[in-house]
Protein backbone atom coordinates (compact mmCIF):
# COMPACT_ATOMS: atom_id res chain seq x y z
CA UNK A 1 0.00 0.00 0.00
CA UNK A 2 1.39 3.45 -0.53
CA UNK A 3 2.59 5.34 1.78
CA UNK A 4 -0.13 8.83 3.21
CA UNK A 5 1.98 12.15 2.92
CA UNK A 6 0.77 14.13 6.19
CA UNK A 7 -1.18 17.21 4.74
CA UNK A 8 0.83 19.44 6.59
CA UNK A 9 4.36 18.31 5.26
CA UNK A 10 2.98 18.62 1.43
CA UNK A 11 1.75 22.11 2.79
CA UNK A 12 4.99 23.23 3.20
CA UNK A 13 6.84 21.13 0.24
CA UNK A 14 4.19 23.10 -1.76
CA UNK A 15 5.39 26.39 -0.56
CA UNK A 16 9.03 25.63 -0.94
CA UNK A 17 8.62 24.66 -4.70
CA UNK A 18 6.23 27.78 -4.72
CA UNK A 19 9.41 29.75 -3.85
CA UNK A 20 11.96 28.23 -5.31
CA UNK A 21 10.94 27.58 -9.24
CA UNK A 22 7.84 29.33 -8.99
CA UNK A 23 5.15 26.60 -9.75
CA UNK A 24 1.95 26.57 -8.00
CA UNK A 25 -0.06 23.42 -6.75
CA UNK A 26 -3.24 24.11 -5.35
CA UNK A 27 -4.63 21.91 -3.45
CA UNK A 28 -6.86 20.56 -5.61
CA UNK A 29 -4.27 19.47 -8.17
CA UNK A 30 -1.78 17.75 -5.32
CA UNK A 31 -3.00 14.45 -6.27
CA UNK A 32 -0.72 15.19 -9.58
CA UNK A 33 1.78 16.80 -6.84
CA UNK A 34 1.94 13.65 -4.54
CA UNK A 35 2.55 11.32 -7.90
CA UNK A 36 5.71 13.33 -9.03
CA UNK A 37 7.17 13.25 -5.29
CA UNK A 38 7.17 9.76 -5.22
CA UNK A 39 8.74 9.59 -8.60
CA UNK A 40 11.58 12.36 -7.74
CA UNK A 41 12.00 10.29 -3.88
CA UNK A 42 12.65 7.24 -6.47
CA UNK A 43 15.43 9.73 -8.58
CA UNK A 44 16.94 10.72 -4.99
CA UNK A 45 17.48 7.27 -3.82
CA UNK A 46 14.64 7.60 -1.40
CA UNK A 47 12.57 4.49 -0.35
CA UNK A 48 10.49 6.56 1.61
CA UNK A 49 8.92 9.81 0.73
CA UNK A 50 8.43 11.42 3.83
CA UNK A 51 11.78 11.72 4.54
CA UNK A 52 12.74 12.57 1.70
CA UNK A 53 10.59 15.79 1.82
CA UNK A 54 11.97 15.74 5.39
CA UNK A 55 15.42 15.87 4.25
CA UNK A 56 14.25 18.71 1.29
CA UNK A 57 12.67 20.96 4.04
CA UNK A 58 15.49 21.01 6.92
CA UNK A 59 18.13 22.36 4.81
CA UNK A 60 18.30 25.08 2.12
CA UNK A 61 18.03 23.40 -1.89
CA UNK A 62 21.10 23.23 -3.45
CA UNK A 63 20.85 24.01 -7.73
CA UNK A 64 21.17 20.58 -8.43
CA UNK A 65 18.22 19.81 -5.52
CA UNK A 66 16.15 22.26 -7.52
CA UNK A 67 17.13 20.66 -11.08
CA UNK A 68 16.31 17.45 -10.01
CA UNK A 69 12.63 18.90 -8.78
CA UNK A 70 12.51 20.58 -11.80
CA UNK A 71 13.04 17.69 -13.88
CA UNK A 72 10.00 15.75 -12.61
CA UNK A 73 7.63 18.32 -11.31
CA UNK A 74 7.60 20.65 -14.89
CA UNK A 75 5.09 19.81 -17.69
CA UNK A 76 6.60 19.96 -20.69
CA UNK A 77 3.90 19.87 -23.17
CA UNK A 78 4.08 21.59 -26.54
CA UNK A 79 4.37 20.89 -30.25
CA UNK A 80 5.14 22.54 -33.41
CA UNK A 81 4.03 25.74 -34.75
CA UNK A 82 1.31 25.61 -31.55
CA UNK A 83 -1.29 28.47 -31.50
CA UNK A 84 -1.24 28.23 -35.45
CA UNK A 85 -3.15 31.29 -35.72
CA UNK A 86 -0.48 33.51 -33.71
CA UNK A 87 2.51 31.96 -35.87
CA UNK A 88 0.58 33.87 -38.63
CA UNK A 89 -0.17 36.60 -37.43
CA UNK A 90 3.62 37.26 -36.25
CA UNK A 91 4.74 36.65 -39.96
CA UNK A 92 2.30 39.21 -41.38
CA UNK A 93 2.91 42.03 -38.57
CA UNK A 94 6.11 42.34 -36.25
CA UNK A 95 8.51 40.12 -37.86
CA UNK A 96 7.76 41.56 -41.15
CA UNK A 97 7.87 44.74 -40.02
CA UNK A 98 11.19 44.08 -38.03
CA UNK A 99 12.88 42.14 -41.17
CA UNK A 100 11.62 44.82 -43.63
CA UNK A 101 12.93 48.04 -41.29
CA UNK A 102 16.28 46.17 -40.72
CA UNK A 103 17.43 45.11 -44.26
CA UNK A 104 20.43 46.38 -45.92
CA UNK A 105 20.96 47.99 -42.80
CA UNK A 106 20.88 46.53 -39.59
CA UNK A 107 20.44 43.48 -40.28
CA UNK A 108 20.41 41.37 -36.70
CA UNK A 109 17.14 39.79 -34.33
CA UNK A 110 17.15 38.64 -31.32
CA UNK A 111 14.53 36.84 -29.43
CA UNK A 112 14.10 34.95 -26.48
CA UNK A 113 11.99 32.12 -26.11
CA UNK A 114 11.47 31.32 -22.35
CA UNK A 115 10.21 28.11 -21.18
CA UNK A 116 10.94 26.09 -24.27
CA UNK A 117 10.50 23.00 -22.99
CA UNK A 118 11.56 20.62 -25.30
CA UNK A 119 12.48 22.73 -28.58
CA UNK A 120 9.28 22.58 -30.85
CA UNK A 121 8.64 26.57 -30.35
CA UNK A 122 12.07 27.83 -30.82
CA UNK A 123 12.62 26.21 -33.86
CA UNK A 124 9.39 26.90 -35.40
CA UNK A 125 10.42 30.57 -34.82
CA UNK A 126 13.77 29.48 -36.52
CA UNK A 127 11.71 27.90 -39.16
CA UNK A 128 9.86 30.95 -39.93
CA UNK A 129 12.75 33.03 -39.74
CA UNK A 130 14.28 31.21 -42.13
CA UNK A 131 11.46 31.32 -44.83
CA UNK A 132 11.46 34.89 -44.23
CA UNK A 133 14.85 35.89 -44.57
CA UNK A 134 16.31 34.56 -47.95
CA UNK A 135 19.89 36.27 -47.36
CA UNK A 136 19.66 34.76 -43.61
CA UNK A 137 23.56 33.88 -43.65
CA UNK A 138 24.35 37.53 -44.06
CA UNK A 139 21.85 38.05 -40.84
CA UNK A 140 22.82 38.23 -37.04
CA UNK A 141 20.24 36.07 -35.43
CA UNK A 142 19.99 35.14 -32.09
CA UNK A 143 17.30 32.70 -30.79
CA UNK A 144 18.05 31.84 -27.04
CA UNK A 145 15.65 29.53 -25.88
CA UNK A 146 15.71 29.12 -22.13
CA UNK A 147 13.85 26.30 -19.71
CA UNK A 148 14.56 25.32 -15.96
CA UNK A 149 14.12 21.20 -17.15
CA UNK A 150 17.69 20.30 -18.05
CA UNK A 151 16.36 16.98 -19.42
CA UNK A 152 13.67 18.99 -21.86
CA UNK A 153 16.45 21.00 -22.69
CA UNK A 154 19.46 18.02 -23.52
CA UNK A 155 15.74 16.36 -25.74
CA UNK A 156 15.60 20.43 -27.56
CA UNK A 157 19.23 20.08 -28.48
CA UNK A 158 19.45 16.85 -30.35
CA UNK A 159 16.48 18.04 -32.43
CA UNK A 160 15.05 14.53 -32.78
CA UNK A 161 10.94 14.37 -32.70
CA UNK A 162 8.25 11.43 -32.93
CA UNK A 163 5.41 12.08 -35.57
CA UNK A 164 3.17 13.65 -32.14
CA UNK A 165 5.13 16.82 -32.22
CA UNK A 166 3.80 17.78 -35.00
CA UNK A 167 0.04 18.11 -34.23
CA UNK A 168 -1.07 20.02 -37.01
CA UNK A 169 2.29 21.09 -38.61
CA UNK A 170 1.99 21.99 -42.02
CA UNK A 171 3.38 18.84 -44.58
CA UNK A 172 5.50 21.15 -46.42
CA UNK A 173 7.57 22.28 -43.39
CA UNK A 174 8.22 18.71 -42.53
CA UNK A 175 9.24 17.70 -45.60
CA UNK A 176 11.33 20.71 -46.20
CA UNK A 177 12.94 21.02 -42.77
CA UNK A 178 12.95 17.32 -41.20
CA UNK A 179 14.31 13.70 -42.38
CA UNK A 180 13.02 10.73 -40.95
CA UNK A 181 15.66 8.55 -39.62
CA UNK A 182 15.43 4.38 -39.07
CA UNK A 183 14.05 4.90 -35.58
CA UNK A 184 11.28 6.86 -37.28
CA UNK A 185 12.09 9.83 -35.82
CA UNK A 186 12.42 13.43 -37.48
CA UNK A 187 15.98 15.06 -37.07
CA UNK A 188 15.64 18.65 -37.65
CA UNK A 189 17.61 20.27 -40.35
CA UNK A 190 21.37 21.13 -38.99
CA UNK A 191 20.61 24.90 -40.29
CA UNK A 192 17.70 25.72 -38.08
CA UNK A 193 19.13 23.61 -35.45
CA UNK A 194 22.06 26.04 -35.47
CA UNK A 195 19.95 28.81 -34.88
CA UNK A 196 18.88 28.27 -31.79
CA UNK A 197 20.92 28.45 -28.66
CA UNK A 198 19.26 26.56 -26.07
CA UNK A 199 20.28 27.54 -21.84
CA UNK A 200 19.20 26.65 -18.68
CA UNK A 201 17.29 29.46 -16.89
CA UNK A 202 15.09 29.31 -13.70
CA UNK A 203 12.24 32.44 -14.47
CA UNK A 204 11.85 32.58 -10.70
CA UNK A 205 15.13 32.34 -9.27
CA UNK A 206 17.92 33.86 -12.12
CA UNK A 207 19.05 37.26 -13.10
CA UNK A 208 17.84 38.95 -16.11
CA UNK A 209 18.04 41.05 -18.31
CA UNK A 210 21.67 40.40 -18.26
CA UNK A 211 24.80 40.14 -21.03
CA UNK A 212 26.01 37.82 -19.22
CA UNK A 213 23.47 35.42 -20.05
CA UNK A 214 22.39 37.37 -23.07
CA UNK A 215 19.03 38.44 -21.78
CA UNK A 216 19.41 41.50 -22.81
CA UNK A 217 18.46 43.33 -25.83
CA UNK A 218 15.58 41.09 -27.05
CA UNK A 219 13.27 41.95 -29.65
CA UNK A 220 10.41 39.39 -29.16
CA UNK A 221 10.38 37.17 -26.40
CA UNK A 222 8.08 34.56 -26.37
CA UNK A 223 6.66 32.84 -22.77
CA UNK A 224 3.62 30.95 -23.57
CA UNK A 225 2.13 28.65 -21.59
CA UNK A 226 4.54 29.14 -19.10
CA UNK A 227 2.57 31.31 -16.54
CA UNK A 228 -0.38 29.39 -16.05
CA UNK A 229 1.96 27.16 -13.78
CA UNK A 230 2.64 30.82 -11.36
CA UNK A 231 1.05 33.30 -9.50
CA UNK A 232 -0.23 36.66 -9.71
CA UNK A 233 2.64 38.52 -7.64
CA UNK A 234 5.16 36.39 -9.74
CA UNK A 235 4.00 36.78 -12.87
CA UNK A 236 3.59 40.68 -12.68
CA UNK A 237 7.98 40.52 -11.34
CA UNK A 238 8.39 38.23 -14.05
CA UNK A 239 6.86 40.73 -16.82
CA UNK A 240 8.68 43.85 -15.52
CA UNK A 241 11.82 41.83 -15.99
CA UNK A 242 11.43 40.76 -19.50
CA UNK A 243 9.93 44.69 -20.82
CA UNK A 244 14.06 45.45 -18.80
CA UNK A 245 14.84 42.95 -21.48
CA UNK A 246 13.13 44.10 -24.31
CA UNK A 247 14.74 46.95 -27.01
CA UNK A 248 12.11 49.89 -26.95
CA UNK A 249 9.13 48.87 -29.01
CA UNK A 250 10.20 45.01 -28.35
CA UNK A 251 7.38 42.55 -28.46
CA UNK A 252 6.18 39.76 -25.67
CA UNK A 253 4.18 36.91 -27.15
CA UNK A 254 2.07 35.24 -24.66
CA UNK A 255 -0.48 32.41 -25.16
CA UNK A 256 -3.99 33.53 -25.81
CA UNK A 257 -5.34 32.85 -22.25
CA UNK A 258 -2.54 34.48 -20.69
CA UNK A 259 -3.21 37.68 -22.29
CA UNK A 260 -4.78 39.35 -18.92
CA UNK A 261 -2.18 39.50 -16.82
CA UNK A 262 -0.08 41.62 -19.59
CA UNK A 263 -2.61 44.06 -19.61
CA UNK A 264 -3.11 45.22 -16.27
CA UNK A 265 1.01 45.96 -16.63
CA UNK A 266 3.04 48.34 -18.11
CA UNK A 267 3.06 46.68 -21.84
CA UNK A 268 0.77 47.59 -24.46
CA UNK A 269 -1.63 45.35 -26.22
CA UNK A 270 -1.67 45.58 -29.57
CA UNK A 271 -4.04 43.56 -32.32
CA UNK A 272 -2.31 42.07 -34.79
CA UNK A 273 -4.67 40.75 -37.44
CA UNK A 274 -6.69 38.78 -34.77
CA UNK A 275 -3.87 38.23 -32.22
CA UNK A 276 -2.80 39.95 -28.94
CA UNK A 277 0.85 40.71 -28.73
CA UNK A 278 2.44 43.13 -26.32
CA UNK A 279 4.28 46.06 -27.22
CA UNK A 280 7.00 47.99 -25.00
CA UNK A 281 6.69 51.71 -25.34
CA UNK A 282 7.83 54.21 -23.27
CA UNK A 283 3.92 55.75 -23.02
CA UNK A 284 3.01 52.00 -22.18
CA UNK A 285 4.27 52.73 -18.77
CA UNK A 286 1.20 54.67 -17.96
CA UNK A 287 -0.87 51.65 -17.91
CA UNK A 288 -4.42 52.38 -16.29
CA UNK A 289 -3.37 52.16 -12.50
CA UNK A 290 -6.60 50.95 -11.07
CA UNK A 291 -6.72 47.89 -12.93
CA UNK A 292 -9.12 48.57 -15.91
CA UNK A 293 -8.22 47.08 -19.09
CA UNK A 294 -7.23 49.48 -21.58
CA UNK A 295 -8.51 48.86 -25.01
CA UNK A 296 -6.69 46.85 -27.61
CA UNK A 297 -4.36 49.48 -30.28
CA UNK A 298 -5.51 47.45 -34.12
CA UNK A 299 -2.01 46.36 -36.02
CA UNK A 300 -0.48 48.85 -37.97
CA UNK A 301 -0.62 51.11 -35.20
CA UNK A 302 -2.71 54.64 -35.37
CA UNK A 303 -0.58 57.41 -33.43
CA UNK A 304 -1.01 56.31 -29.59
CA UNK A 305 -2.66 59.46 -28.33
CA UNK A 306 -5.44 59.05 -30.68
CA UNK A 307 -6.53 55.74 -29.27
CA UNK A 308 -5.36 56.66 -25.44
CA UNK A 309 -5.30 60.47 -24.70
CA UNK A 310 -7.32 60.35 -22.19
CA UNK A 311 -6.62 56.71 -20.52
CA UNK A 312 -2.48 58.38 -20.54
CA UNK A 313 -3.42 61.65 -19.13
CA UNK A 314 -5.66 60.24 -16.00
CA UNK A 315 -3.06 57.41 -15.56
CA UNK A 316 0.00 59.62 -15.55
CA UNK A 317 -1.83 62.49 -13.08
CA UNK A 318 -2.18 59.35 -10.74
CA UNK A 319 0.86 58.19 -10.94
CA UNK A 320 2.62 61.11 -11.40
CA UNK A 321 4.64 60.40 -14.19
CA UNK A 322 5.71 62.73 -16.68
CA UNK A 323 5.60 62.70 -20.29
CA UNK A 324 7.96 65.16 -21.01
CA UNK A 325 10.84 63.84 -23.19
CA UNK A 326 14.30 64.10 -21.50
CA UNK A 327 15.18 67.01 -23.93
CA UNK A 328 12.03 68.82 -22.35
CA UNK A 329 12.81 67.89 -18.47
CA UNK A 330 16.65 68.64 -19.28
CA UNK A 331 17.36 72.27 -18.57
CA UNK A 332 17.66 74.53 -21.67
CA UNK A 333 20.91 76.31 -20.40
CA UNK A 334 23.84 74.60 -18.58
CA UNK A 335 22.63 74.09 -15.25
CA UNK A 336 26.09 73.06 -13.58
CA UNK A 337 25.37 72.99 -9.83
CA UNK A 338 26.27 69.33 -8.88
CA UNK A 339 22.86 68.82 -7.11
CA UNK A 340 21.25 68.97 -10.60
CA UNK A 341 23.82 66.76 -12.24
CA UNK A 342 22.90 63.91 -9.76
CA UNK A 343 19.30 64.68 -9.87
CA UNK A 344 19.75 63.69 -13.53
CA UNK A 345 22.10 60.88 -13.43
CA UNK A 346 19.83 59.11 -10.80
CA UNK A 347 17.30 59.83 -13.42
CA UNK A 348 18.72 58.48 -15.78
CA UNK A 349 19.45 55.52 -13.30
CA UNK A 350 16.18 54.75 -12.53
CA UNK A 351 15.27 54.90 -16.34
CA UNK A 352 17.44 51.79 -17.04
CA UNK A 353 16.59 50.51 -14.08
CA UNK A 354 13.07 50.20 -15.50
CA UNK A 355 14.35 49.17 -18.66
CA UNK A 356 13.88 52.73 -20.20
CA UNK A 357 17.30 52.67 -22.07
CA UNK A 358 16.57 55.15 -24.97
CA UNK A 359 14.92 57.25 -21.97
CA UNK A 360 18.36 56.71 -19.99
CA UNK A 361 20.35 57.21 -22.89
CA UNK A 362 18.97 60.79 -24.03
CA UNK A 363 19.33 62.02 -20.63
CA UNK A 364 23.00 60.83 -20.33
CA UNK A 365 23.97 62.03 -23.17
CA UNK A 366 22.36 65.75 -22.60
CA UNK A 367 23.97 65.47 -19.14
CA UNK A 368 27.22 64.37 -20.27
CA UNK A 369 27.49 67.16 -22.91
CA UNK A 370 26.23 69.94 -19.97
CA UNK A 371 29.15 68.95 -17.81
CA UNK A 372 32.71 71.27 -18.54
CA UNK A 373 35.45 68.94 -18.68
CA UNK A 374 37.17 70.58 -16.11
CA UNK A 375 34.74 69.10 -13.73
CA UNK A 376 36.89 67.15 -11.17
CA UNK A 377 34.82 67.75 -7.97
CA UNK A 378 31.42 67.01 -9.53
CA UNK A 379 29.89 64.07 -7.26
CA UNK A 380 28.89 61.92 -10.57
CA UNK A 381 32.09 61.47 -12.05
CA UNK A 382 32.02 61.73 -16.05
CA UNK A 383 33.24 58.07 -16.59
CA UNK A 384 30.52 56.73 -14.48
CA UNK A 385 27.88 58.88 -17.28
CA UNK A 386 29.87 57.10 -19.96
CA UNK A 387 29.34 53.24 -18.24
CA UNK A 388 26.19 53.91 -17.39
CA UNK A 389 25.95 54.72 -21.64
CA UNK A 390 27.74 52.14 -22.16
CA UNK A 391 25.37 49.70 -20.56
CA UNK A 392 22.39 51.47 -21.43
CA UNK A 393 23.66 51.17 -25.12
CA UNK A 394 24.01 47.70 -24.96
CA UNK A 395 20.84 46.99 -23.59
CA UNK A 396 18.90 48.97 -26.46
CA UNK A 397 21.19 46.47 -28.35
CA UNK A 398 23.28 49.48 -30.02
CA UNK A 399 26.92 47.23 -29.63
CA UNK A 400 28.90 49.44 -31.44
CA UNK A 401 27.69 52.85 -29.28
CA UNK A 402 28.37 50.76 -26.22
CA UNK A 403 32.01 49.92 -26.75
CA UNK A 404 32.56 53.24 -27.69
CA UNK A 405 31.13 54.65 -24.54
CA UNK A 406 32.76 51.72 -22.78
CA UNK A 407 36.48 52.27 -24.49
CA UNK A 408 35.37 56.17 -23.25
CA UNK A 409 35.05 55.44 -19.93
CA UNK A 410 37.99 53.32 -19.71
CA UNK A 411 40.16 56.53 -20.90
CA UNK A 412 38.84 58.44 -18.51
CA UNK A 413 39.47 56.26 -15.71
CA UNK A 414 42.00 53.43 -16.62
CA UNK A 415 41.74 51.64 -12.83
CA UNK A 416 38.44 50.44 -12.51
CA UNK A 417 38.28 46.57 -13.37
CA UNK A 418 33.98 46.39 -14.14
CA UNK A 419 34.72 48.96 -17.25
CA UNK A 420 37.39 46.14 -18.34
CA UNK A 421 34.60 43.65 -17.47
CA UNK A 422 32.01 45.74 -19.63
CA UNK A 423 34.32 45.71 -22.58
CA UNK A 424 35.28 41.82 -21.99
CA UNK A 425 31.14 41.13 -22.38
CA UNK A 426 30.49 43.88 -25.52
CA UNK A 427 33.49 42.23 -27.13
CA UNK A 428 32.53 39.12 -26.49
CA UNK A 429 28.91 39.93 -28.03
CA UNK A 430 30.96 40.71 -31.30
CA UNK A 431 32.71 37.49 -31.01
CA UNK A 432 35.73 39.22 -30.64
CA UNK A 433 37.26 36.44 -28.63
CA UNK A 434 40.63 37.43 -28.21
CA UNK A 435 39.59 41.29 -27.32
CA UNK A 436 37.56 39.80 -24.34
CA UNK A 437 40.27 38.02 -23.22
CA UNK A 438 42.57 40.41 -22.69
CA UNK A 439 40.19 42.86 -21.53
CA UNK A 440 39.36 40.05 -18.82
CA UNK A 441 43.53 39.66 -18.12
CA UNK A 442 42.98 43.38 -17.52
CA UNK A 443 40.44 43.21 -14.93
CA UNK A 444 42.49 40.57 -12.87
CA UNK A 445 45.42 42.89 -13.04
CA UNK A 446 43.51 45.43 -11.37
CA UNK A 447 41.65 43.04 -9.17
CA UNK A 448 42.93 39.63 -9.20
CA UNK A 449 39.13 38.58 -6.67
CA UNK A 450 37.31 40.11 -9.14
CA UNK A 451 34.99 36.55 -9.24
CA UNK A 452 33.05 36.53 -12.39
CA UNK A 453 36.95 37.39 -14.89
CA UNK A 454 38.30 34.07 -13.11
CA UNK A 455 34.91 32.52 -14.36
CA UNK A 456 34.98 33.84 -17.94
CA UNK A 457 38.05 33.12 -18.60
CA UNK A 458 37.53 29.67 -17.35
CA UNK A 459 34.95 29.10 -20.17
CA UNK A 460 36.95 30.83 -22.58
CA UNK A 461 39.59 28.34 -21.83
CA UNK A 462 37.42 25.50 -21.99
CA UNK A 463 35.89 26.77 -25.30
CA UNK A 464 39.12 26.56 -26.49
CA UNK A 465 40.10 22.87 -25.02
CA UNK A 466 42.69 24.25 -22.81
CA UNK A 467 41.37 22.29 -20.06
CA UNK A 468 44.30 22.79 -17.83
CA UNK A 469 44.26 26.50 -17.74
CA UNK A 470 40.19 26.44 -17.19
CA UNK A 471 40.03 24.10 -14.78
CA UNK A 472 42.77 26.52 -12.78
CA UNK A 473 40.58 29.49 -13.69
CA UNK A 474 37.40 27.95 -12.03
CA UNK A 475 39.13 26.90 -8.68
CA UNK A 476 40.01 30.61 -8.23
CA UNK A 477 36.44 31.59 -8.74
CA UNK A 478 35.39 28.49 -6.49
CA UNK A 479 37.98 29.99 -4.17
CA UNK A 480 36.84 33.43 -4.03
CA UNK A 481 33.33 32.42 -4.06
CA UNK A 482 34.17 30.95 -0.72
CA UNK A 483 34.45 34.29 1.00
CA UNK A 484 30.45 34.87 -0.43
CA UNK A 485 27.64 33.83 1.48
CA UNK A 486 25.39 31.68 -1.11
CA UNK A 487 22.83 34.39 -1.40
CA UNK A 488 25.33 37.39 -1.89
CA UNK A 489 24.89 39.13 -5.04
CA UNK A 490 28.09 39.27 -7.06
CA UNK A 491 29.52 42.41 -8.09
CA UNK A 492 28.95 43.79 -11.79
CA UNK A 493 26.94 39.96 -12.05
CA UNK A 494 23.58 41.58 -12.50
CA UNK A 495 21.39 39.62 -9.95
CA UNK A 496 23.44 36.55 -9.59
CA UNK A 497 24.54 35.25 -6.65
CA UNK A 498 27.27 33.67 -5.37
CA UNK A 499 25.63 30.58 -4.67
CA UNK A 500 24.24 29.87 -8.17
CA UNK A 501 27.13 30.30 -9.76
CA UNK A 502 29.01 28.18 -7.45
CA UNK A 503 26.64 25.69 -8.46
CA UNK A 504 27.12 26.14 -12.14
CA UNK A 505 30.69 26.53 -12.24
CA UNK A 506 30.30 22.77 -10.43
CA UNK A 507 28.04 21.63 -13.12
CA UNK A 508 29.67 22.95 -16.28
CA UNK A 509 33.48 22.40 -14.95
CA UNK A 510 32.44 18.97 -15.17
CA UNK A 511 31.36 18.54 -18.93
CA UNK A 512 34.32 19.82 -20.87
CA UNK A 513 32.58 18.86 -24.25
CA UNK A 514 29.80 21.51 -23.43
CA UNK A 515 30.69 24.20 -25.30
CA UNK A 516 30.69 27.19 -23.05
CA UNK A 517 31.02 31.23 -23.22
CA UNK A 518 31.25 34.29 -21.15
CA UNK A 519 27.70 34.08 -20.45
CA UNK A 520 26.64 32.48 -16.92
CA UNK A 521 24.56 29.85 -18.51
CA UNK A 522 26.69 28.09 -21.31
CA UNK A 523 24.56 26.54 -24.26
CA UNK A 524 24.66 22.95 -24.55
C1 LIG B 1 3.78 23.78 -21.07
S1 LIG B 1 5.46 24.10 -21.37
C2 LIG B 1 5.35 25.35 -22.60
C3 LIG B 1 6.24 25.09 -23.77
C4 LIG B 1 6.15 26.09 -24.89
N1 LIG B 1 6.45 27.43 -24.44
C5 LIG B 1 4.81 26.08 -25.56
O1 LIG B 1 4.03 27.00 -25.40
O2 LIG B 1 4.53 25.12 -26.28
C6 LIG B 1 5.95 24.99 -19.90
C7 LIG B 1 7.45 25.08 -19.75
O3 LIG B 1 7.75 26.02 -18.72
C8 LIG B 1 8.90 25.55 -18.04
N2 LIG B 1 8.99 26.18 -16.71
C9 LIG B 1 8.22 25.98 -15.63
N3 LIG B 1 8.68 26.68 -14.58
C10 LIG B 1 9.77 27.36 -15.01
C11 LIG B 1 10.69 28.25 -14.40
N4 LIG B 1 10.59 28.59 -13.10
N5 LIG B 1 11.70 28.75 -15.15
C12 LIG B 1 11.82 28.41 -16.45
N6 LIG B 1 10.99 27.56 -17.08
C13 LIG B 1 9.97 27.04 -16.38
C14 LIG B 1 8.66 24.05 -17.96
O4 LIG B 1 9.84 23.32 -17.70
C15 LIG B 1 8.07 23.76 -19.32
O5 LIG B 1 9.03 23.38 -20.23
Amino acid sequence: MKQKIPEQLLNRFSDLISEKLGLCYAKDRWHHLIRHIRLAANDFGYGDVEMFLQRLLSAPLTQNDVSLLANHLTVGETYFFRHKNSFEALEKSILNDLITARKGKDQRLRIWVAGCATGEEPYSIAILIDKLIRDIRDWDITILATDINQNFLKKASEGLYRKWSFRGTPKWIINKYFKLTHENKYAISPQIKEMVVFSPLNLKEDAYPSILNNTNAMDIIFCRNVFIYFNDALIREILHKFYRSLVENGWLVVSPVEGLQCRIHEFLPVNCFGETFYKKEIAAKCYDPVNRYVDEVVYPMRKREDVYGQVFDEAARLQNVSHKKADEVLPERKQDTDEKTLTLYEKALKAFERGLYKEATDILLKLYSSMPDDRKESQVKRDAIMYLLAKSYANEGKIEDALEWCNNAIKTDKLQPNYYYLRATILHEQKNIDGAIASLKQVLYLDPNFVLAHYALGNFAQEQQKLNESSKHYENALMLLKNHKPEDVLPESEGITAGRLKEIIRIYSKCNTHPVSLRCHPSF
